[in-house]
């Protein structure tokens, strides 16, 4: 069994993109800019938005939080996306999720420029996505194709059956897995069995929220095992959503959580905030 370790392969590609940042300054004196908008006091998403911040800081990103109270408006946070779409020092754009229940997520989502849709999390680039154009692709399932590919793991007529099916991780991965010729198959909370259909995995990719959800039983002997949940244990403790100690004996990789793909989700925004400068610095030379 080998550890896919994320953790070193996003020190790698945060290098990468710092040295990016560093040419980009030189040539046409643009910062690339993040903005973020965190709505409320969800601790988890505080935290992950802090992460995020960090990471900018470290490789030379400008970035600005939007703090906004639990209770805040719709229209008030349309006019700050609005506000930040006319903005020419942001570059990308993040609204963290989840946003509170008076908020409609998907008109925040669709007003977003595409351009500036560093999550990918836009109609158009998500259309992109599953066209096999090049776009914005979300951050989290983009982290596990390069950290596939960095093990030399190519899935093209691999069995992979994705756990979970939210837009952010389980589409999008799904897209991602076929355009690189997989066979895909995805299973949801209405999936009868996940059992039969994890056995019969090269590579599975879950991403639920539930702890131990995949135990040995369901895993065939070599699989590949990315883990991409992110979840707290009853002693405080950060867990994915595979029952580690006991699946790592049967794979032939594995992620571990942490130290898996949560890095790489951060690294992917960085390039993709990066790349989003790039092309907006040669729009406006
Ligand atoms: N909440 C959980 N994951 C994500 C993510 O990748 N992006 C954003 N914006 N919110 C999230």
């Amino acid at each position: 069994m080998q550890l896919l370790d994320g953790k070193k392969l996003s020190n790698k590609i945060e290098l990468q993109v710092s040295d990016e940042v560093k040419l980009l300054k030189e040539k046409c004196g643009c910062t690339p800019g993040l903005a973020v908008v965190l709505v409320g006091h969800d601790p988890a998403s505080a935290a992950y938005v802090n992460m995020k911040k960090k990471a900018c800081e470290r490789v030379g990103i400008y970035s600005i939080t939007h703090d906004m109270p639990e209770n805040i408006s719709q229209d008030a946070i349309e006019k700050i996306i609005t506000n930040m779409n006319n903005d020419s020092t942001i570059d990308g754009i993040l609204i963290q999720l989840p946003l509170p229940s008076q908020i409609d997520e998907r008109r925040l989502l669709d007003l977003v420029s595409p351009k500036k849709d560093v999550d990918g999390f836009h109609p158009f680039n998500i259309g992109r996505l599953t066209t096999g154009l090049d776009g914005f692709v979300p951050c989290t399932p983009l982290g596990v194709m390069q950290l596939l590919a960095e093990y030399d793991i190519d899935v093209k007529g691999k069995n992979c059956v994705v756990v979970g099916a939210s837009n952010i991780v389980g589409k999008p991965m799904s897209s991602l897995l076929l355009n690189a010729n997989a066979t895909v198959e995805i299973c949801h909370i209405f999936t009868d069995n996940l059992k039969k259909h994890t056995l019969a995995a090269d590579i599975i990719l879950v991403g639920v929220g539930v702890i131990n959800l995949i135990k040995e039983d369901m895993v065939k002997d070599d699989a590949i095992v990315i883990d991409i949940g992110i979840n707290r244990n009853d002693e405080g403790k950060l867990v994915g959503d595979v029952d580690f100690e006991n699946v790592k004996q049967k794979c032939s990789y594995i992620t571990p959580v942490p130290g898996g793909v949560g890095p790489m989700t951060i690294a992917m925004l960085l390039s993709n905030t990066l790349k989003a400068a790039q092309v907006n610095s040669k729009e406006r030379a």
